[in-house]
Order: C-alpha cells, then structure tokens, then sequence
C-alpha cells in the first residue's frame, strides 16, 4: 500500500517560512515586551472606545457597568505605564491590530441595530470578544513575566487579569439575566405583529 504523505498540508503555498525582520524579537524578553507594547495601545484605544459603548447602552445597569469599566481601563493603563517603568524600557505603544479589529466590529454592531435590547445585545457581544481578547493575553504576559523571573510586573498583571475577569463575568450575567431574554421579547413581539398583519 503506498502511503499518504500525511504533512502535504504544511507543504501549501501559505504555509511558506517567514522570514524574520531586521527588528524580529531573538529573546522572550523582546517578545514579552512586544506584547506589552501592543497590550499598552490595545488599552488606550478602549478608553476612547468604551465610553460610545456605553452611551449607545439602553440598560441601565449595563451602560453603568460599561462606564465603571471605563475607569478600571484607565487603572489599567498606568499600571502598565507602572510596568515599563519597573523593566526600563518605553511606554510608547505599538498597534494593536486584533484591538482596532475588535473595535471595528462594536462600531459596526451599532451601525447595524436599532437602540434598544437588540443593540445592547450587539454591546454586549462585541465587549465580550474585548474582554476574552484582553484575557487571553493578561494571561500570556503573566505567564511570561514568571518565567523571565519578573515577579512584580506578574503581580501588578495579574491584578488587570482578574479584573478583566471580573468585567466579563458582569457582561455574561447582563446577558443572560434581562438583557437578551428583551432582545428575543422583542424579537418574539415583532414576529407576532408580523404574523397579525398576514
Ligand atoms: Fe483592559
Ligand atoms: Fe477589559
């Protein structure tokens, strides 16, 4: 029996080695703070974000959670400022192009509802890849802050770590306690209004 090649996928034309830049990371180190340089712009972008976010909310309780993670992503901004500080190197950051994506598609949620249930549930949708985004990579950098022995900078990101939990856990509970249970009310109302007029 001849035997199928078993790696001719790895051998298609877009799975081609990349060729590393002249400014490549060599070292975790660079590559930990290339992460945070990204993490610092992704951060920055959400303060300017988050408050059309919340002024676009219908709920209340919803735009207020909104708001107070507003102020949580300003703490989270100087604790990283805190961060470069304590490694010597720049605040400056570097764009994050999965944020400005994320962010992208919140502003196209809103375009693309009508305020009320159906948009909060676009809100919440749209915050929660925000957050699920910012805690995939809190818990990369805490992972390599510990392995580069960078004990007080893990300490200080995993404080934004678990409050970046903590945000989501709100988002889950505004979604399943009111928010989209009016959202398919709604829904559930259009349709029988649609179905009257047959
Ligand atoms: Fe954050
Ligand atoms: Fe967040």
């Amino acid at each position: 029996m001849k035997n199928t090649p078993t790696n001719s996928v790895s051998e298609g034309r877009g799975a081609r080695k990349v060729a590393p830049k002249s400014s490549a990371a060599e070292g975790l180190r660079e590559l930990f703070v290339d992460e945070l340089k990204d993490i610092i712009y992704a951060e920055r972008a959400l303060v300017k974000t988050l408050p059309k976010m919340a002024n676009n909310a219908s709920d209340t309780n919803l735009k207020s959670s909104i708001n107070e993670h507003v102020a949580v992503t300003e703490g989270q901004v100087e604790r990283l400022v805190q961060v470069f500080q304590i490694l010597g190197e720049s605040d400056r950051g570097k764009k994050c192009d999965a944020m400005e994506g994320l962010i992208k598609e919140g502003e196209s949620i809103l375009e693309e509802t009508e305020p009320g249930p159906v948009r909060d549930a676009g809100i919440i949708s749209a915050s929660q890849k925000i957050e699920h985004y910012e805690i995939a990579s809190y818990g990369t950098l805490v992972a390599f802050a510990k392995i580069l022995g960078e004990d007080e900078v893990a300490s200080l990101l995993e404080e934004t770590l678990a409050e970046e939990k903590d945000a989501d856990v709100k988002l889950t509970d505004a979604a399943y306690n009111s928010i989209n249970l009016d959202a398919a009310g709604e829904e559930a109302e259009n349709t029988a209004a649609e179905e009257e007029e047959l």
